[in-house]
């Protein structure tokens, strides 16, 4: 098996292949033109964001379909609230960049990194510096009226009555996607067209099973570019999509990749 897929632990063996595979991607970051990231939930997690598959994940305590779905908010937006997005509000409100966030927003400072595709609503990829970000299920910062459209930010957002509503007294909903709703078209299209143009795709802490995100690094690969996989553990993706896959914390492996960066550069 080559060294590309052994998922490295504690060993002398582990330490020799991370110490291999942060150099592989160090290279391949500083010989590529145009680089993308997709990113999911995990590059979150070290901010303090909870993922939403696997332990310790939203969807463990939460239905989906029950709080997440466009329905299930339309029909009783408060229990929503109370149950899900004050909760989401209160964790976002607190969140700020990780070193993950920051060495992404570096690597768009090098010039190396065009855009990044999020699943992500927490905004965290505009704070740590990055410019071109799409924001592939909405962004929580913006909330919109039911009833008259208004938008208003979230911090001015008043959750002393749940839901919280508009001046007109419609209901207000955050811009997310929530379950079936449709990517706006202009982010999909957006996406595909960068991922099919891009020569090396990182992708950051996402289970890769929900579409039609999931299929960005497969418009890379088709396309011909290199795919890095950065996360906790394997996906879908990791074989036959990604040409490597870095197991660990994306933070200290952005780290890591970020100082052999600098030795190249
Ligand atoms: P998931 O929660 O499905 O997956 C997060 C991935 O990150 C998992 O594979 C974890 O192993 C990995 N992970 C956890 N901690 C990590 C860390 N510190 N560093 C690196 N990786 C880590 O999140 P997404 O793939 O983003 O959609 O989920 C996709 C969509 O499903 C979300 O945008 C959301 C959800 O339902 C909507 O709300 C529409």
């Amino acid at each position: 098996m080559s060294y590309r897929f052994l998922l490295p632990g504690h060993s002398a063996e582990s330490k020799k292949i991370m110490e291999k595979l942060l150099k592989k991607a160090a290279q391949d970051l500083a010989a590529a033109q145009n680089v993308v990231a997709l990113t999911g939930a995990g590059i979150s997690v070290e901010s303090g964001i909870p993922p939403f598959r696997g332990k310790g994940g939203i969807w463990e305590r939460f239905d989906p379909m029950e709080y997440a779905h466009i329905d299930a908010f339309l029909k009783d937006p408060a229990k929503v609230w109370n149950v899900l997005l004050k909760e989401m509000k209160a964790m976002l409100d607190k969140a700020t960049p990780n070193d993950a966030h920051k060495g992404l927003a570096k690597l768009e400072e090098l010039g190396l990194l065009k855009t990044i595709i999020t699943q992500n609503v927490d905004g965290l990829h505009q704070k740590a510096g990055n410019t071109d970000v799409i924001e592939f299920h909405g962004n929580f910062a913006w909330h919109r009226c039911l009833e008259c459209n208004k938008t208003c930010p979230v911090e001015m957002i008043d959750l002393t009555q749940i839901p919280p509503r508009c001046d007109c007294g419609g209901i207000y909903r955050p811009e997310v996607i929530f379950f079936g709703e449709m990517i706006p078209p202009e982010h999909l299209w957006r996406s595909r067209q960068i991922s099919s143009d891009c020569d090396v795709m990182l992708v950051i802490g996402t289970s890769a099973v929900v579409q039609p995100a999931a299929s960005m690094p497969v418009v890379a690969k088709e396309s011909g570019a290199k795919v890095i996989e950065i996360n906790a553990e394997p996906t879908p993706l990791t074989g036959p999509i990604s040409d490597y896959l870095i197991m660990g914390k994306a933070g200290e492996i952005i780290n890591g990749i970020m100082a052999e960066l600098e030795r190249l550069l």
